[in-house]
Formats: structure tokens, sequence, C-alpha cells
């Protein structure tokens, strides 16, 4: 994966599970990072593993939800390592299972605003760039609850479905500029956001529904991160690829 050398990777939520290892794979591919969280204490622990990699980590700490704050400290992570040319829309929060009768305006729009409108943010901070210099790689997380749907959590599903389609729009609408656009589409892999204590249960009949028999690792959906910026897939735009065990097809 020599392509990534010298790069510059801004991942929003940065800070734990499948953003830390993310940024673990990419700098260990010889990439420098912006490691974006609202959890200073995750981001730092980032950073020391970029830096263990012989990369240049700069931790930007701050709410994907915030405009004006994002684009400031987007600008100075662009002066300390240099223009971005991949962005990783990752930051995301769980759906804590939440029935159709709980899921109230609030519910609702934390979680489109963390999703949705967070990658926004994150996009319009660096898109002027990537179009000036005809170059660029987002890469949208998605899940395959965004694909397939499930019995509780729709908030969560339709906000994932909301990112397939925002990853096909720019996908055309940015191809002009040789900006590519794709997502990723995680199945069941074991992070602090899915991981929770009291979750035993729920979390056996999900391996027992997956056709490879087990979870993923947060390495699996790396990997296809790491396809997605490099060199390799230089002719793939608007394509959501989805490490799952087979259980979405
Ligand atoms: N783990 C899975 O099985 C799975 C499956 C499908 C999709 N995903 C998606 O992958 C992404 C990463 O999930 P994860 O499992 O690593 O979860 P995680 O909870 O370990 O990591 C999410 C990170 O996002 C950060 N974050 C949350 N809100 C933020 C905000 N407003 N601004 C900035 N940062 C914020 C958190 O602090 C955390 O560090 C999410 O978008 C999630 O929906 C995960």
């Amino acid at each position: 994966m020599s392509s990534m050398a010298g790069k510059v990777v801004l991942i929003t939520g940065a800070g734990s599970g499948l953003g830390q290892s993310h940024a673990a794979l990419l700098s260990e591919y010889g990439a420098n990072i912006i490691v974006q969280d609202i959890n200073g204490e995750g981001a730092a622990k980032t950073a020391e593993m970029v830096a263990a990699n012989g990369m240049k980590a700069h931790v930007m700490i701050g709410d994907v939800r915030d405009s004006d704050g994002f684009a400031d400290l987007a600008k100075e992570a662009i002066n300390a390592l240099g223009p971005v040319d991949v962005l990783v829309n990752n930051a995301g929060i769980s759906s804590r299972g939440r029935m159709f009768e709980e899921i109230d305006d609030d519910i609702m729009a934390e979680m489109f605003d963390i999703n949705v409108k967070g990658a926004y943010v994150a996009t319009r901070a660096v898109l002027a760039s990537m179009k000036e210099r005809k170059a660029g790689r987002i890469i949208n997380t998605s899940s395959v609850f965004g694909m397939a749907g499930t019995t509780q959590g729709s908030h969560y599903c339709g906000a994932k479905a909301a990112l397939i389609g925002l990853t096909k729009a720019w996908a055309k609408e940015f191809a002009p500029w040789n900006i590519l656009v794709n997502a990723v589409a995680p199945g069941f892999i074991p992070t602090p956001m899915t991981n929770r204590p009291g979750k035993d249960e729920l979390r056996k009949a999900r391996i027992a529904s997956v056709p490879l028999g087990h979870e993923g690792v947060p390495d699996d959906i790396s990997h296809a991160v790491a396809y997605f910026a490099s060199e390799g897939s230089k002719y793939v735009t608007g394509q959501v690829l989805s490490p799952n065990g087979g259980v979405v097809i």
C-alpha cells in the first residue's frame, strides 16, 4: 500500500473503535493522520499509535455537528500536516436499540446530526482544497443496518441509509474534480459502541445470523477503508463495500 506514503488523512471519530483502527492501519501504510474526535483521551491514544508507526498525528478535538468550530480546527490541522487527501467520515453513535415510540425529536436530531450533518460539516472543510487540487477521496461510514434495516433503532438505520444516498450523489457531483466518494458498511464488529455490558444475548443472536459464523474485527473494516484511500481504487466511486461475514449479501 505504498500509495499512502505521505498522504494526509482526516478521520472523524478516530478516538475509539473503527476510527482508531483506521488511523493505525493507514499510518502503518505511511499516512499522516488528523485524529478528530469529541473525546480527547481516546484521540490522544490514537495519536500515540500513529506516532508509534513513525507518522505524524494532529489531534483535533471537537464536535462534528459544530460547523464553524470544525472549520477553524480543520484549518489549524491543515496548517500543521498539509491539505487533506483522504477524509473518512466515521464519527457515529449507537442506536441504543431504541424502539419507534422512544425516538423523540431530540433523539432523532442527534442521530442525523452526528451521522449525516457531521459528514457534510467535515466534507465542507476539505472539499474546496480537493477541488483545487483535482484529487481527493471521501469515505463515508454506513452500516449493514443502513442496507437491510433491523427490528429496533430505525433512526440509526435511516441515518446510515442516508449516508449511502449521499455517497452516490457526491460521487456523481464531485467526479469532474477527480474526487472519489465511497462508503463502507460494516457488519458486526465489537467496539466500545457495540460491545456494551448486558448485550451478551443480543450478541450471541447476531453471531448466529452471520454465515461466516463469527463477528469481524475493526481491521476488517480498516482494510476496506485503505482500499478506497489507495491508488488501486482510482476507478471506483459511488460504491458501498460491506465487510459483514455474509450477513447482508
Ligand atoms: N462497530 C460496529 O459493529 C459498526 C457497524 C456498522 C457501522 N458502524 C459505524 O462505524 C463508526 C464507528 O463506530 P465504532 O463502532 O468504532 O464506535 P465507537 O463508539 O467506538 O467510536 C465512535 C467514535 O465517534 C466519536 N464521536 C461520537 N460523536 C461524535 C461527535 N459528535 N463529534 C465527534 N466525534 C464523535 C466517539 O467519541 C467515538 O470515539 C460509526 O459511524 C458506527 O455507526 C459500526
